[in-house]
């Protein structure tokens, strides 16, 4: 694998956003220079001060970010503190970026981004998808769900939200904005999109083949009105690499939750899904094992799918698997009635996805609890909280 271009690197590095400045820190001129050799990238950060809190997230963004390419064995970076000059133009920036934000289309810059995929169909992305929505937004998050399978939808359904979607001008908007259909759970709400919600009926859904997929999906990520968002879920579609692509083209903070069976030879498909992260420089952030074991009334367990799958393609992706839902038939039927499993506590497929759930809430930094830089502006409100420390170095 040839050395990436400094260009490429500078343009993985623009999935690290600073989530106070709700830009990315190539951007906001944040990173300077970059050199490459022998498998190490060494990268200059200047921070706005030196004690910034948000270092320790920043570092392991970076890292995170370029250690996909598989060129790249190491980073290393070297940090350094910006002059008052740079610091006001990053201020700037920071602040003209809110102003255009506010123009409520795309997804808003601190929302964390999870597309749900796999290497082959039917092995309950869909399901993981409303479960782990549902999840999070009973745990008070306001959580968008996007339906990426366009023609093999199936979210409408599953979270019993039938109606066609509106479009409306949304502050003197020129074009009409998507609205998406809400749900509320809980102290939290769901926001959901889906070409179900477009089209008459799945007749209708194959009248849109011509359509380009990741034309779809562009439009909905940025013709919808998604409002605030603590999170967006992602539904991909099983196989295509073309959605995959798309999104880290579009959104390349997108982290990706492989869901696989947990037969051995379903992991090496699975693997596949980890190849294409890889090769479109998206980030996986864990492993589902969905149909892990049936457990009958009697209390005995079948692992009828094998057995070890989930960890084993979490070992060689070199990421942790976060669950293991095993088959229940309330999965099924609590995606038949349109009533996630997970909302009504009943068996263990509940249990492990608010687990899962609360897990991925435990691993999302929470810019409203992390006390701000002293060099920032409070006014800069990039749809988070920023807080003022006394610091006297500031
Ligand atoms: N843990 C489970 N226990 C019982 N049934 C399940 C479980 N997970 C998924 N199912 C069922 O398996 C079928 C496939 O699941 P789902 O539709 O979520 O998979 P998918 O990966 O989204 O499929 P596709 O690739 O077609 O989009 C559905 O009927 C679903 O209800
Ligand atoms: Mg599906």
């Amino acid at each position: 694998m040839p050395a990436p271009t400094i260009d490429e690197v500078r343009n993985l590095l623009r999935a690290v956003i600073d989530p106070e400045l709700g830009d990315n820190i190539v951007d906001l001129g944040m990173a300077g220079d970059i050199s490459l050799e022998d498998g190490i990238v060494t990268i200059g950060v200047k921070l706005t001060i030196r004690g910034c809190p948000l270092r320790a997230q920043i570092q392991k963004d970076i890292r995170s970010r370029l250690e996909v390419h598989p060129w790249v064995q190491k980073v290393k970076i070297d940090w350094g503190e910006m002059n008052a000059d740079e610091r006001s133009a990053v201020m700037s920036r920071a602040r003209w970026n809110a102003k255009e934000n506010a123009a409520d289309t795309a997804v808003p810059n601190n929302a964390r981004v999870l597309a749900i995929a796999s290497g082959k169909g039917g092995v309950g992305k869909s399901s993981v998808t409303v479960n782990i929505a549902a999840a999070l937004a009973a745990a008070g998050k306001t959580v968008g769900v996007l339906d990426a399978d366009i023609w093999g939808f199936s979210i409408p359904r599953m979270l019993g939200m039938p109606d066609r979607l509106e479009a409306e001008r949304i502050n003197g908007s020129e074009k009409p904005k998507i609205i998406p259909n809400e749900r509320v759970v809980g102290n939290g709400l769901l926001k959901v999109v889906s070409t179900g919600m477009l089209v008459e009926d799945e007749g209708t859904a194959l009248m849109w083949r011509g359509l380009m997929l990741t034309k779809a999906v562009e439009q909905f990520l940025n013709d919808v009105h998604w409002g605030e968002l603590d999170y967006l879920v992602i539904d991909m579609p099983p196989g295509t690499g073309d959605v995959q692509m798309g999104l880290a083209r579009m959104l390349p903070r997108t982290d990706l939750l492989i869901v696989t069976t947990p037969a051995v030879s379903a992991q090496k498909v699975a693997i596949r899904a980890a190849d294409m992260a890889r090769r479109s420089f998206l980030r996986v952030a864990g492993v589902i094992e969905n149909m892990s074991s049936f457990e009958c009334a009697h209390g005995e367990s079948y692992p009828l799918f094998g057995v070890g799958g989930g960890q084993a393609l979490a070992d060689e992706i070199g990421v942790e698997l976060l669950g293991q839902v095993p088959i229940e038939p309330t999965v099924a039927a609590g995606g038949d009635s349109g009533e996630p499993v997970v909302l009504h506590g009943i068996g263990n497929a509940a249990t492990v996805f608010a687990r899962i759930a609360q897990r991925i809430i435990e691993d999302t930094p929470d810019v409203d609890e992390m006390a701000g830089c002293s060099a920032r502006d409070e006014d800069i409100a990039v749809g988070v909280t920023v807080r003022r420390t006394l610091d006297p170095q500031a």
